[in-house]
């Protein structure tokens, strides 16, 4: 998972006005299935990004992330049931179309916070965007009248590339609500809310997230037990999918949408890994969706990171490989099988650099990467293995700035040659040079 919805970065960056937009340059509208969205000065979503729509990875059989998916949905159904029932619904197929309103505004997510930037969603217009995470159905779901749910599907962002980012992923969300009587079954005089908080008029409280405990709402008593819940449930999943053995970390986060809110890292290859990020519902959310005698845990994870760590697969796009090399190791399985990726073969890689002179208003501080790295992908498509920033320079007397990336090509299932990694490069040179105005060297 990136840090998108954690981290408050500068925004600078996101102003200046060589934004590469196909769709917006090329055509009023936007088409996506069947459907005409009208494109404005937000859209950046481009042809490439649309046609991973309707892959669903996440539901087909023979991919690591279906099987990801439904060991997760057997631990929760049977970690929750009630006379031999489920008591979590599950949502596997959500439009990722969404608005604003849903991705953002719902979840309380303030009107210029970081991201929202163009930088980082992809847009269809200013209204409408590719959900950059799960969590963008809560509200809808509550509001529906659903207290405990599952979210799973295809999020989109955009990002560097390497072996671990690509601008499709796949999240797992979770809402799990609780009544008084169900949080404290044998303790009558115990509540969910302070005595101060009247739950029929909300809007007379002013719900703060000073204390760093709890919301002001809140107990101390029910807050505290949420908590554990929320922790001791999802050790017992990781340690489900990774063994009893399995090391873990809790690290303290912030989310607009949760107080107080955690990240869960698991040591794997030496590393500490973020696989999830999860919190206490803010009540505002629960008030303005409905259900005001409740307070809920809610926590979202990425498959991709789970799956690749599980079966060791060790680059993103073979996620999205339809090669039956890499297809039937996952096939027939038992659910719980130990599968260990092994690579069908390794295909050369080929790096070509690329380097260039910014045009006078664009410095490298202010030169939009993420903008780059899409006109990348898009010419280039899934060969394109990695984009790293290879140098800066600024000219001593003219005072020009320069950068040079190199870019690792490498095909997933054959030998690429360098006659036609060359041609590949040529059109990327071509196409930056009208895209950002920038002169090649
Ligand atoms: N939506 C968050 C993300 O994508 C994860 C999250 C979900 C955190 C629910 C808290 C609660 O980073």
């Amino acid at each position: 998972m990136t840090k998108l919805f954690k981290i408050r970065r500068l925004l600078s960056s996101v102003l200046h006005k060589y934004n590469y937009s196909t769709a917006a340059k090329s055509m009023p509208t936007v088409k996506i299935n069947s459907t005409e969205f009208i494109s404005d000065d937000y859209t950046n979503v481009t042809p490439k990004i649309i046609s991973y729509l309707g892959r669903n990875l996440h539901l087909q059989n023979d991919n690591p992330l279906s099987i990801v998916r439904q060991r997760i949905v057997q631990y929760f159904y049977k970690s929750f049931t009630h006379r031999g029932k489920p008591t979590f619904s599950v949502y596997d197929n959500l439009s990722p179309i969404v608005s604003t309103k849903q991705n953002f505004d719902d979840l309380l997510i303030p009107v210029d916070h970081p991201s929202r930037a163009k930088s980082d969603c992809y847009y269809i217009n200013k209204d409408m965007l590719l959900r950059a995470h799960m969590t963008a159905h809560q509200s809808e779901l509550l509001r529906s009248g659903l207290n405990n749910f599952l979210m799973i599907g295809d999020v989109y962002r955009r990002d560097e590339i390497d072996s671990t980012h690509f601008p499709v992923f796949h999240q797992l969300d979770v809402v799990r609500s609780q009544r008084k009587e169900q949080l404290f079954p044998n303790h009558p005089d115990l509540d969910i809310f302070e005595p101060t908080f009247d739950k029929e008029r909300p809007h007379l409280f002013t719900n703060t997230i000073t204390d760093p405990t709890k919301q002001s709402c809140h107990t101390l008593e029910a807050t505290k037990l949420m908590e554990a819940q929320l922790k001791n449930h999802l050790i017992g999943l990781v340690q489900v999918l990774f063994g009893d053995d399995i090391k873990y970390r809790w690290v303290d986060a912030y989310f607009p949408f949760t107080h107080p809110s955690w990240e869960l890292e698991i040591y794997y290859e030496n590393n500490w890994l973020e696989v999830l990020g999860c919190g206490i519902v803010r009540n505002e959310i629960l008030a303005n969706a409905g259900p005001n005698n409740t307070i809920a845990y809610a926590f979202g994870l990425g498959l991709e990171r789970l799956a690749m760590a599980l079966y060791k697969i060790p680059d993103i796009r073979l996620m999205w490989s339809q090669d039956s090399g890499f297809l039937t190791q996952f096939q027939n399985k038992e659910l719980n099988a130990k599968i260990t990726y092994k690579p069908v073969s390794v295909y050369p890689q080929c790096t070509n650099d690329i380097s260039f002179w910014l045009p006078e208003n664009i410095t490298i501080d202010t030169f939009m990467s993420n903008d780059f790295y899409d006109l990348v992908r898009d010419i280039g498509g899934d060969i394109i293995e990695q984009v790293k920033l290879k140098d800066k320079f600024i000219h001593p007397k003219t005072k020009k700035h320069s950068l040079c990336f190199s870019i690792v090509y490498r095909h997933l299932e054959r030998t690429l040659t360098q006659a036609e990694v060359n041609k590949i490069h040529k059109d990327i040179e071509n196409a930056i040079v009208s895209a950002f105005n920038v002169v090649i060297r």
